[in-house]
């Protein structure tokens, strides 16, 4: 079977961003450590006023094709999954493909273009749909484009305001990937969820509580599945679990659910009986609240074993290195996460090729998705390439104030005249607007 995959990736974090410990907390009148250690966040990204999703995903697509020496004769397919487009029809992978054609002077004529919609999940599926495209054989030798990119902006006031970013991941797919391989198998969680939900509106409406207990519980079916379907999903066989990470506080709470399910029944569940226990079993209990109560107490006596604490700081703590310094990027967080992953693997000296990542995505509204993958040996030279460190210490640090001006300038219900923080170089930007309603971009060298 033709093999499949990420073989390059390329990050773009919008040029902006907010201390939430130093500047946030204080304002909201909040306690510092309610960001760092409960939500696990340090910092957001923010777009300035030049950029929005179409300039950062155009720039990391542009830094991706030409580290790979692509043409854009190479790339037969551009999917950009987005929850924060602005033209409900012209998709923006057309703008995206507008901005490049501008500065290679050839086209994607014979590329097809489209625009996936699932929340945050909507990455994922457009990597699927790049998979599918290959596996077939209908890519006549091409590369896909999977761009995930969005401004994750709430409203002012809303609880999730401190958990907001903005960013966007380039991914090439290709056959005989450099990077990772997918697996076949794949596991599905899906349900009808109002959650989280943007009923042709700017800004989220969210029960932010209840997305959290909704996450789990799509994530847990999509384990099941996954398991159904042949997946292995024991703790112990995967270097990395990148998850879908709104913020790290809630990746905290899926990978304690994930390894209590993942044990059941496993050589890890026996050696750690002595300490805590075994794991209650449903059949055991005539009532379900006091099964849910005694899971719970498990769960929590598991997560302060150094058997799990061990685990957790090797396996899942490395994907959240960037997210903590960036915040929220919907659709592209679980792909950050991977990125973050082999960062920390590559900074470490650690040798990956073989290794394999379990990657749970979700998206609200809502679903979830697990696959694992293979980590290839072209992938330190990949990860080498990336310049994540140097994009984070640019960004321009906003005080209070300006993060209001920023704010308002990307609420498309405020009218407002905010000069941009930084300069921009080497990059795409807005432009204005065109006779028809159309955003505009142009490339400033
Ligand atoms: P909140 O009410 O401001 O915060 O909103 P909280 O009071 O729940 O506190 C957060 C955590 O900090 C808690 O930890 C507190 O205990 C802890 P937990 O108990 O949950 O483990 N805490 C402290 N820790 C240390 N020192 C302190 C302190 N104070 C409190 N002093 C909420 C939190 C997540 C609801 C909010 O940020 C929100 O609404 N966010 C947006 C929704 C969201 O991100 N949901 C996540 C799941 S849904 C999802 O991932 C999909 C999404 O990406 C969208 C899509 O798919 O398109 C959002």
């Amino acid at each position: 079977m033709t093999s499949v995959g990420i073989d390059a990736i390329e990050i773009w974090t919008g040029n902006l961003t907010l201390d939430l410990p130093g500047t946030f907390a204080p304002e909201k009148g909040e306690d510092p450590e309610k960001y760092t250690k409960g939500l696990g966040l340090h910092a957001s990204s923010f777009p300035d006023t030049y950029e929005d999703i179409v300039t950062m995903a155009a720039n990391a697509s542009l830094r991706l094709m030409e580290r790979k020496d692509l043409e854009p004769e190479d790339v037969g397919r551009i999917d950009v999954a987005t929850e924060s487009a602005f033209d409900n029809s012209k998709p923006v992978s057309t703008y995206v493909a507008g901005c490049l054609e501008e500065v290679y002077g050839s086209d994607f004529h014979h590329a097809n273009k489209g625009e996936r919609k699932f929340a945050c999940i909507a990455g994922t599926q457009s990597l699927n749909d790049a998979y599918n495209w290959i596996a077939s054989g209908r890519n006549r030798g091409r590369k896909a484009l999977v761009i995930a990119t969005d401004t994750a902006l709430y409203a002012r006031g809303d609880a999730g305001e401190a958990t907001q970013g903005a960013g966007a991941v380039t991914m090439l797919v290709d056959e005989d990937p450099d990077l990772v391989e997918f697996s076949a198998e794949q596991g599905y969680g899906s349900a009808d969820e109002t959650d989280f939900l943007k009923p042709n509106q700017q800004f989220p409406s969210v029960d932010g509580k209840r997305s959290v207990q909704v996450y789990l519980a799509r994530m847990r079916e999509a384990m099941e599945d996954f398991e159904a379907a042949g997946g292995d999903t024991h703790p112990d066989n995967f270097a990395y679990i990148p998850f879908h990470t709104p913020f790290p506080g809630m990746v905290r709470k899926a990978a304690a659910l994930g390894y209590r399910h993942a044990l059941r029944g496993t050589d890890i569940e026996s050696d750690l009986a002595d300490e805590i226990g075994r794991q209650p079993r449903p059949e055991a209990f005539d009532d379900q609240e006091e099964y849910l109560e005694a899971i719970k107490e498990y769960t929590d006596a598991l997560t302060e074993t150094d058997h799990y604490r061990d685990w957790y700081a090797r396996t899942v703590d490395p994907t959240l290195d960037v997210s903590r310094e960036v915040g929220n990027w919907y659709t592209a967080s679980v792909h950050l996460a991977r990125a973050s992953a082999l960062r920390s693997a590559l900074d470490a000296g650690t040798d990956l090729t073989g290794e394999r990542l379990l990657v749970g995505s979700y998206g609200s509204g809502a679903q979830a998705e697990i696959h694992a993958e293979t980590v290839q040996p072209g992938w330190r030279d990949e990860i080498h390439q990336l310049n994540v460190e140097e994009q984070l210490e640019e960004r321009y640090d906003l005080s209070w104030d300006e993060y209001e001006q920023v704010h308002d300038a990307h609420n498309h219900d405020v009218d407002s005249d905010v000069e941009s923080f930084t300069t921009p170089s080497g990059e795409f930007v807005f432009d204005g607007w065109g006779r028809m309603g159309e955003r505009q971009y142009r490339y400033v060298e």
